[in-house]
Parts: C-alpha cells; structure tokens; sequence
C-alpha cells in the first residue's frame, strides 16, 4: 500500500522531470513536490504510519524522491539563471568600435596662438612677458616716450579718449616701456615682452582695424647695440618661419628711438622671389624698431651714459595675416569660430 503510494509519486516525478521548464514551472513543480503539502512532503508525514519493518526502507525511498528532486531542481535552476544572465549581457553589451560623439574641446583664437609662439621664443631667451593697462595716461602713452603734445607723430597715432585729454584707449604698447622702466628705478637690466590690445582711431577696412595686437619688446642693459637687435630679430622670424627666413633693417622714424628702423622679412609666400604679397619686392615689413632714445632713458630713470637697450612693436595680426594665408585683417574680430576650430586643441596631440 505504502509502496504503491511510492510508486506513483515516483512516477509522477519522472514524467515531470522530463519536461522542458521555465523558472515559473519549475517553481510550480517545487510546490508539488516539496511543498507544505506536496507529494514527498506528504510521503514522508506518511512514515510514521508506516509498520516498523517497513519504517526504513519506506524512509530511504523517500529520501532517495527527495534527493532526485532537489538535484532536478537546483540542476535547472542554475541552467535558467545562467541563460537569464547571458540574456541580459546580450542586451547591455556596448559596441566599443563605434567611434564616440566628438566633444568640442575649444580652440585658441589664432591671434593667441600667434602670440604664444612669440612668447615661448622670448622666453627661451630669457625675457620677461609682462602687462600694461589698455586705458592708459597720455603722459606714458606719449609724453614719456619723447612725443610733446603738439608732435605731429601724435596724428598717426590718433585715439579714444576716456577723459579729457590725459586718459585715452593705448594707441601703441610702447607705454608698458616706460612703465616697466620706472619700475626697475634705473638699477636693473630690463629684457620683456607686452603682448596686448591697442587702439586707434582708425576706420575698420581690410588692413586697418580699430583694435588690433601689438607685441612690445624692450632690452635695457650694457654695451646693447644695434647688431644685438639685429640677431634678435634673426632669432624670432627664423623661429616663425623657418631657417631660410632673412632679416634687413631700413632707416625709419620714431620719436623714441634713435637709430630707427624698420625690420623687413623675405616674403613668406614667395621666399624672396617676389609676388602680390610683398609687391613684388621680396621683402615683406613687419617691425618698428631701434636703440632706445636717450631722452626716454633718462625720462624713465635709466642714465643714458650707463644703460643702453634696443626695443621693437609690431602687430599680431600681421603675423598671423602672413603665416595662416588671411587677407582680411577683420577675419579676426568678427568671433566666426570657423575661423579657429581647425585649431580645435584636440588636433594638437
Ligand atoms: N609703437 C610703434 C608703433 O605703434 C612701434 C614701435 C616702433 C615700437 C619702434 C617700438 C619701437 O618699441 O622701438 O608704430
């Protein structure tokens, strides 16, 4: 009778076990047979019914139901999960060779690239970059570098004023001269550079603009001649613009400087041939520059019979026109990032 009751739960189980499951019917099966009143459950409250001879054997069998389930079960079980897992990784996987969205890393503006050139030349050479303000003192914007009012080098240079006549918009960077003069009192020698923005009253076309970057440079110290100009110069447009790039010097005018003159290139474009560039010349001018004034020595402090220094201004836009190809020196301050994002920083690497 006990043995019967065995026999069909065995069987029961086999056919059951050879069902194909998912995890709800396995749970269901679970409940059948090991649940709180599933059929080996019941087989085993049924032991104590059973006669003491029996008691064992009928015991082992029940267990032996028992075991063959639980096996089952935890058997599938693991399948099941294992297939739910790889389910899931299937559908999280992330494809790495697509190419990731670009981000903009942002770009200097070409002006700035220009002048870090520059200054990682001077640098290298041991010059200090220092600033000087925009809104600038008619006596340091002029008087100071041996322009008197009523100079008539003043109309070149005619600019914004702020108040009256004493405050105005720098026409030139030439002032950060006097400035970083007056601050070494006469006692050190001086070797910097001022990149920085300048004005002038002038009307915007496409080689003049109302605003635009001068590079300032001042060398203050002993026995300094022309020839040291001259080489230094030599230095920063070979480093520019290549080792073929020469340098000659013209006579010119400035009011603090004497000798003046006008520092020429041979044209980039065409390497001295001779082109629409450089007017058919082979030389392109891109400095103002001279050995500085004695009057603007003693004015700032410096004993003219001790200290001698050359200085040179020119434009960054200049630079820039002739290095990236630009014709039109408004390309620069009308902010169309076209302009700057092929030097997105991201290509630097
Ligand atoms: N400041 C001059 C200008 O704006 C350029 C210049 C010429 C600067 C000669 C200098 C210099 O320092 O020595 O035209």
């Amino acid at each position: 009778m006990e043995n019967k009751k065995i026999q069909s739960v065995k069987e029961s189980l086999e056919k059951d076990l050879l069902q194909n499951v998912d995890m709800r019917e396995l749970n269901d099966l679970k409940v059948k047979y090991l649940g709180k009143k599933g059929l080996i459950t019941e087989l085993n409250s049924e032991i104590k019914n059973v006669s003491n001879d029996e008691k064992k054997e009928f015991g082992m069998k029940v267990n032996e139901l028992r075991k063959q389930f639980q096996d089952y079960y935890d058997s599938v079980k693991n399948k099941l999960d294992q297939e739910e897992l790889n389910k899931r990784l299937e559908k999280e996987k992330i494809d790495i060779s697509l190419p990731a969205t670009k981000i903009p890393m942002g770009a200097p503006h070409i002006l700035e690239k220009v002048i870090e050139e520059v200054e990682d030349v001077f640098m290298s050479m041991g010059y200090d970059v220092v600033d000087g303000p925009e809104i600038e003192e008619d006596k340091y914007n002029f008087e100071m570098l041996n322009i008197p009012k009523g100079h008539p080098a003043r109309d070149a240079q005619d600019t914004f004023y702020i108040e009256g006549e004493e405050i105005l918009l720098r026409s030139q960077t030439s002032p950060v001269q006097v400035r970083t003069m007056l601050k070494g009192e006469g006692k050190v020698p001086i070797r910097m550079i001022c990149p920085g923005k300048t004005y002038r009253r002038d009307d915007d076309d496409a080689s003049h603009s109302h605003q635009f970057m001068q590079i300032e440079g001042l060398l203050v110290d002993k026995d300094i001649s022309l020839s040291d100009l001259k080489g230094t110069m030599d230095v920063l447009f070979k480093r520019l613009f290549g080792k073929d790039v020469e340098t000659r010097f013209r006579p010119s005018y400035y009011q603090f400087t004497e000798p003046s003159v006008e520092v020429d290139i041979t044209c980039v474009n065409c390497h001295g041939k001779g082109c629409a560039v450089c007017k058919h010349t082979g030389w392109v001018t891109v400095v103002g520059a001279g050995v500085v004034h004695p009057n603007v020595l003693r004015m700032s402090g410096y004993d003219p019979d001790v200290w001698s220094g050359f200085a040179f201004g020119f434009g960054a836009e200049r630079l820039a026109m002739m290095k990236y190809d630009i014709n039109d020196i408004r390309t620069f301050y009308n902010a169309d990032l076209r302009e700057s994002k092929v030097f997105d920083r991201e290509d630097e690497e």
